[in-house]
């Protein structure tokens, strides 16, 4: 079954396009990580499951639903970890914020309170529990963002950047947390920059560059089936295939003349 289908994706943003005819595939129970330089297009990609602006043209389907004309029922199975993690409630608390979240969801009271505390337990966020939002750090934030969407424990998650600002223990969890969802057969996209946090979590990428897709592979094969076009050796890192096809032919030696 496929959990994500993006057909033909085209988003501009007044004359100047940003996506061009994106196409992407994710199957039910994989970790996909799609991964690009700054400004390659994988926040627009995100926003634009996410419902948060009309695209130009495609086609986005979520469990064989289609995005615009079901709306609600792709909602209910899909979380997203944004990238900009300010905009929660500042004027809720913790656990209000998870409470508020439930009952959106449909949770009923004894099931929101029970998950709520292993929540704030797992991300060792307790003591802030009863603590605004606006007193919360990035990471902080980060947490409670993923805590609202574990609770109501929907089938695709993805996550722009969930590794971004992140101290290193934090990072650990999140990856094991990563693993642990694989195993209950949850689907993950995850966004990044940061290719060696993508590379073993992942079963497959696909590297993002101008809006377009150039590059994808299951992950496991990455280092035993592609060659450096000028050294004919195996890349021996993902970091090493997006350097060779996203530099552009960019000169390394060139300095800022007067450092
Ligand atoms: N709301 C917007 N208005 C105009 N341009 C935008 C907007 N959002 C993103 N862009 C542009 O779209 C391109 C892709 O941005 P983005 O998707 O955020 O990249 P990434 O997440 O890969 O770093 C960038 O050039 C960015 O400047
Ligand atoms: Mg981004």
């Amino acid at each position: 079954m496929i959990a994500l289908r993006i057909q033909s994706l085209r988003k501009s943003f007044g004359n100047r396009v940003v996506l061009y005819n994106l196409e992407l595939e994710i199957n039910k129970g994989q970790i996909f990580g799609l991964i690009g330089p700054n400004g390659a297009g994988k926040t627009t990609t995100i926003n634009c499951i996410a419902g948060l602006f009309n695209f130009d043209s495609g086609k986005i389907e979520i469990f064989g639903r289609d995005l615009i004309t079901d709306r609600i029922e792709v909602k209910k199975n899909l979380g997203i970890l944004f990238e900009n993690t300010e905009s929660l409630f500042e004027y809720l608390n913790g656990e209000e914020q998870l409470q508020f979240v439930g009952e959106i969801y449909g949770l009923d009271k004894a099931t929101i309170k029970t998950r709520t505390y292993e929540l704030f337990e797992y991300f060792n966020l307790d003591i802030f529990r009863w603590k605004s939002i606006s007193e919360y750090s990035k990471g902080m934030r980060k947490k409670l963002a993923l805590a609202s969407i574990l609770l109501y424990n929907p089938d695709l998650i993805i996550m722009d950047e969930p590794f971004d600002g992140l101290d290193t223990l934090t990072v650990k969890k999140i990856k094991e947390l990563i693993k642990a969802l694989k195993k209950n057969n949850k689907t993950i996209l995850i966004t990044s920059h940061i290719l060696s946090y993508i590379e073993d979590v992942t079963d497959e990428v696909a590297i993002i560059n101008n809006g377009k897709i150039i590059f994808k592979s299951p992950t496991n094969e990455l280092r035993t089936k592609f060659r450096n076009s000028v050294t004919n050796e195996y890349y021996e890192s993902l970091e090493e295939i997006f350097l060779d096809l996203t530099s552009n032919g960019e000169d390394d030696e060139k300095m800022i003349g007067w450092l």
